[in-house]
C-alpha cells in the first residue's frame, strides 16, 4: 500500500521543483527585461488610458486666399534666384505667407483661419511648387488648433493633392489629405482664391 506512495512522490517533487525553477526564471528574466527598458524620460503609455476617444473623420472646405499684389500683400517673395539663373518656371523662388481662410470664396466671407508657411517653386519642367504650412483655425471649437500641410502643388492641374502631416489641439495625432481646386486666378495682379477640401482623420 506504501509502496505506490513512494514511488510517485519523488515524481512529483521533482515535477514541482522544476516547474517552480522555471517560472521563477520566466519572472526573473522578464522583470530584469522590463527594468532595462525603463527610463527616466521616456515611458510608453496605454493608448485607451491616455484620454483620447474614437478617431474620427473631419471634413473642410475652405478658401485661401494668396494676395501677391496691392497694398496689403499676404505672400512675399522672401528668395528670388540670381537674375542669370531664371528658369521659365521660377525654380528656387520661395515665398513666405500669412493667407486668409475664409467660409466662402469671396474674401467678405467669414475668416476661420489663416495659413501660415511658406511655398517653394521646386519644379525645373512645370509650376510646381512645395507646399508647407500650418492651417491654423480661429473659428469655434476649433479655435487654436492647427494642422500642417505639406506637399507637391502644380498650381496648373485641376486637382492638386497634398498630405496632411499633423495637427495641434483638437487635431492631435492628425493625418489625411487636401484637395485644392483654383477658383479664380488674377493674371495681371497674380492673386488667386483656391478651394481647399480637408479630409483629416483625428481623435
Ligand atoms: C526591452 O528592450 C529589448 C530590446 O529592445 C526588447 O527585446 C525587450 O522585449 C524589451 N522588454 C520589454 C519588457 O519591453
Ligand atoms: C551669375 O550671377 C552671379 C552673381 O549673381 C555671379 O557670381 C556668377 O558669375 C554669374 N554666373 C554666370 C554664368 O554669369
Ligand atoms: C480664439 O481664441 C483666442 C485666444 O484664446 C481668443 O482671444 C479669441 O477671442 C477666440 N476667437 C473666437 C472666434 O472664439
Amino acid at each position: 500500500m506504501a509502496a505506490p506512495l513512494t514511488k510517485t512522490l519523488p515524481i512529483f517533487t521533482t515535477h514541482s521543483l522544476f516547474l517552480f525553477f522555471f517560472l521563477l526564471l520566466l519572472l526573473l528574466s522578464s522583470s530584469t527585461a522590463a527594468k532595462s527598458n525603463q527610463s527616466s524620460f521616456a515611458k510608453t503609455l496605454d493608448k485607451p488610458l491616455s484620454g483620447f476617444g474614437k478617431e474620427k473623420l473631419t471634413h473642410f472646405r475652405i478658401y485661401w486666399h494668396d494676395i501677391v499684389g496691392g497694398r496689403n500683400p499676404t505672400a512675399v517673395p522672401v528668395v528670388t534666384p540670381s537674375s542669370n539663373k531664371t528658369s521659365p518656371t521660377g525654380f528656387g523662388m520661395v515665398s513666405m505667407i500669412d493667407d486668409p481662410l475664409t467660409e466662402g470664396p469671396e474674401m467678405t466671407s467669414k475668416m476661420v483661419g489663416r495659413a501660415q508657411g511658406f511655398y517653394a517653386l521646386a519644379s525645373l519642367e512645370e509650376v510646381g511648387l512645395l507646399m508647407a504650412m500650418n492651417f491654423a483655425f480661429i473659428e469655434g471649437k476649433y479655435n487654436g488648433s492647427s494642422i500642417t500641410i505639406m506637399g507637391r502643388n502644380t498650381v496648373f492641374s485641376k486637382v492638386r493633392e497634398m498630405p496632411v502631416i499633423g495637427g495641434s489641439g483638437l487635431f492631435r495625432f492628425a493625418r489625411g489629405y487636401v484637395q485644392a481646386r483654383t477658383h479664380k486666378f488674377d493674371i495681371k495682379t497674380g492673386d488667386a482664391t483656391v478651394e481647399y477640401n480637408v479630409y483629416v482623420l483625428h481623435y
